[in-house]
């Protein structure tokens, strides 16, 4: 029986993991959860799975909680995350980390400090801290597993051999929302149209960041992070039904491919169970699909953003932060309907080339870099 501490338990990949745990309850059992806004949820997810700790927003809601659930554990805010994620350091707990944005990075830390492993779903983590989590892995048993499908099916195809016998990873990308729009239409598109992700359901900022192309910048940024790759040998490709969620091509010429429906309960599964292959509750696939599969090149020039993450991942130290903050910040004011989905690659453009960049930045320069990079965006709209 595994013990999980799921952190982002309302989000789209915490809904999914609990579905799991769900249907495999002699194998994990829920003993932490997160939430942030959604408390009505965070309180269905307590009384179904009664976990015995959990962290919360702010006073108010633990408040709330405290009233429902006199004998749990409550921990607030941002800090709380990160208690959580090292909570009972002495237990054998698999942190599952499914938050949106560098939220997650402090969290993922603080497991990997008390060798804790961490299924990762939470990017940011590695886009803005990925030197920070592999100097803390170095001093550490922690593991570190993905929990996103294209990470997923090279950690698959890979099967355990070595990086230096790989000549590339090819990553897939569905191509977004606008994938069959040109520059121009770009101009006019709406955050309801830019919410309707042709293959996946999933949180609205990735549903977006899956519409700009910069999730492919961050997926390849994750990527030379998890398998220890240099960014040149790392290439995204256009395959617009998602059957192929990514592929390895070793140095023989053999090219290794994950093929499955484009289901988030697949790679989430995999990593759960890992190094064990289990029945799972994911869409079964069919092979006929296989006959009608399409690739095209991705074209920087079309998506900008997919540029803007390749230069600040090989410029490196804290511009990845910068690409990162600058991003965030613009993806909200665009759900809010204050930008234009055009104006997120321009108030991107326009940090990273301001920048001075850090190298090898601390976690503390990072937070500070964070912090003045949205406090002036929000300035300005
Ligand atoms: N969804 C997918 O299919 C998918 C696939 C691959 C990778 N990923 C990655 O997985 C991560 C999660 O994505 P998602 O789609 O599941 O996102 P989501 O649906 O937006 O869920 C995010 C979760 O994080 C919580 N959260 C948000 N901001 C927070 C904050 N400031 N402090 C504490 N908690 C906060 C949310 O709580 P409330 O809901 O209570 O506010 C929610 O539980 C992202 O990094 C994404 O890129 C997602």
């Amino acid at each position: 029986m595994k013990e999980i501490y799921l952190l982002g338990a309302t989000g789209s990949i915490g809904q999914q993991t609990l579905e799991i745990i769900r249907a495999n309850p002699h194998d994990f059992i829920l003993k932490g959860a997160s939430a942030n806004d959604n408390l009505k949820l965070l309180i269905k997810i307590v009384e179904e799975f009664h976990p015995e700790v959990i962290s919360v927003k702010d006073e108010m809601q633990k408040e709330v909680l405290e009233t429902l659930f006199p004998k749990i554990t409550i921990f607030i805010g941002e800090e709380g995350l990160t208690k959580l994620a090292a909570y009972n350091p002495d237990r054998d707990i698999t942190l599952i980390n499914a938050l949106v944005g560098m939220v997650g990075l402090k969290p993922t830390l603080a497991a990997i400090k008390i060798d804790r492993n961490v299924l990762l779903a939470n990017k940011e983590t590695l886009v803005v801290g990925g030197h920070l989590i592999k100097e803390a892995l170095k001093n550490s048993s922690a593991k570190i597993y993905p929990i996103d499908s294209e990470h997923s099916a090279i950690w698959q195809a890979l099967n355990g051999e070595g990086i230096n016998t790989v000549k590339r990873l090819i990553i897939t990308a569905s191509g977004g929302a606008f994938r069959d729009l040109t520059r121009d239409e770009l101009k006019k598109v709406n955050v309801k149209e830019a919410l309707n992700h042709p293959n996946w359901s999933m949180g609205n900022k990735i549903t977006i960041d899956s519409a700009t192309m910069i999730n492919k910048g961050f997926e390849i940024i994750e990527a030379c992070y998890l398998f220890d790759i240099d960014i040149d040998q790392v290439e995204a490709i256009i395959h617009k039904e998602s059957i192929i969620h990514s592929m390895v091509e070793f140095n023989d010429g053999s090219v290794m491919a994950q093929i499955a429906d484009h289901d988030m309960r697949l790679p989430i599964h995999y990593a759960m169970y890992y190094p064990k292959r289990k029945p799972s509750i994911a869409n079964k696939f069919d092979l006929m699909r296989l006959n009608n599969l399409h690739f095209s090149p991705l074209d920087i020039n079309r998506y900008p953003c997919l540029g803007y993450a390749i230069e600040a991942f090989k410029k490196g130290g804290s511009l990845r932060t910068v690409l990162n903050s600058a991003n965030e910040v613009a993806v909200k004011l665009f759900l809010e309907e204050k930008i234009s989905f055009l104006d997120i690659e321009t108030i991107i453009k326009k940090e990273i080339d301001s920048h001075k960049i850090i190298s090898n930045p601390t976690i503390d320069e990072i937070y500070a870099i964070d912090k003045e990079i949205k406090d002036r965006i929000y300035q300005q709209y």
